[in-house]
């Protein structure tokens, strides 16, 4: 891979309750593209949802997946996304695509993201196929009832939801 990026840096949100392997996979290849990425954690309930993990705990989840790109930090917000791209000094949002399902909650967003901060783009990586089925709802529901999470989050994240969550 070419090392040389120009992209400046992008923000890469989302509530990550928990991280996934497609979250990461959304991640790794944002890190390929642009010089700096911040993974921004929500720490504040989005959609009426209360979370499983922490913030704190969400970020420490993700710091050790991510620790051998060199160009990548984790942080948590609670302010608009749009402001805290701009606290970051961030050229772009990137978020990722699974399904048409995931396009309409998108658009809402982008429009209004856009009205916000014209001059911040979002941009939109599709999810590879081997991750086009995976949530973080998802992952949830197998957990509550003792399914197989290896392949679909880390290993001390699959451990820590088995405990929080199994029935
Ligand atoms: O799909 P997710 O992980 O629940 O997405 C979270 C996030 C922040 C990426 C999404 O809700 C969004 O794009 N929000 C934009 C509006 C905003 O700034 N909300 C405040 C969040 S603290």
């Amino acid at each position: 891979m070419n090392a040389s990026k120009n992209g400046g840096t992008a923000v890469v949100p989302g509530s990550y309750d928990p991280v996934t392997y497609g979250h990461l996979d959304i991640i790794s290849r944002a890190a390929n593209v642009f010089d700096n990425v911040i993974v921004g954690v929500v720490d504040q309930p989005v959609r009426k949802q209360k979370t499983v993990f922490s913030a704190e705990e969400r970020v420490a989840f993700i710091e050790p997946e991510v620790a051998e790109y060199g160009n990548v930090q984790v942080k948590p917000f609670d302010t608009l996304l749009v402001d805290f791209a701009r606290e970051h000094g961030a050229k772009a949002i990137v978020k990722g695509l699974r399904a048409i399902s995931d396009f309409e909650y998108e658009f809402e967003m982008n429009q209004l993201n856009r009205k916000m901060a014209p001059d911040i783009e979002s941009m939109y990586m599709m999810a590879a196929p081997e991750f086009s089925f995976l949530s973080s709802s998802g992952v949830k529901e197998l957990a509550m009832f003792g399914g197989d999470l290896s392949g679909l989050v880390p290993d001390s994240v699959a451990a820590r939801l088995q405990e929080e969550l199994k029935r």
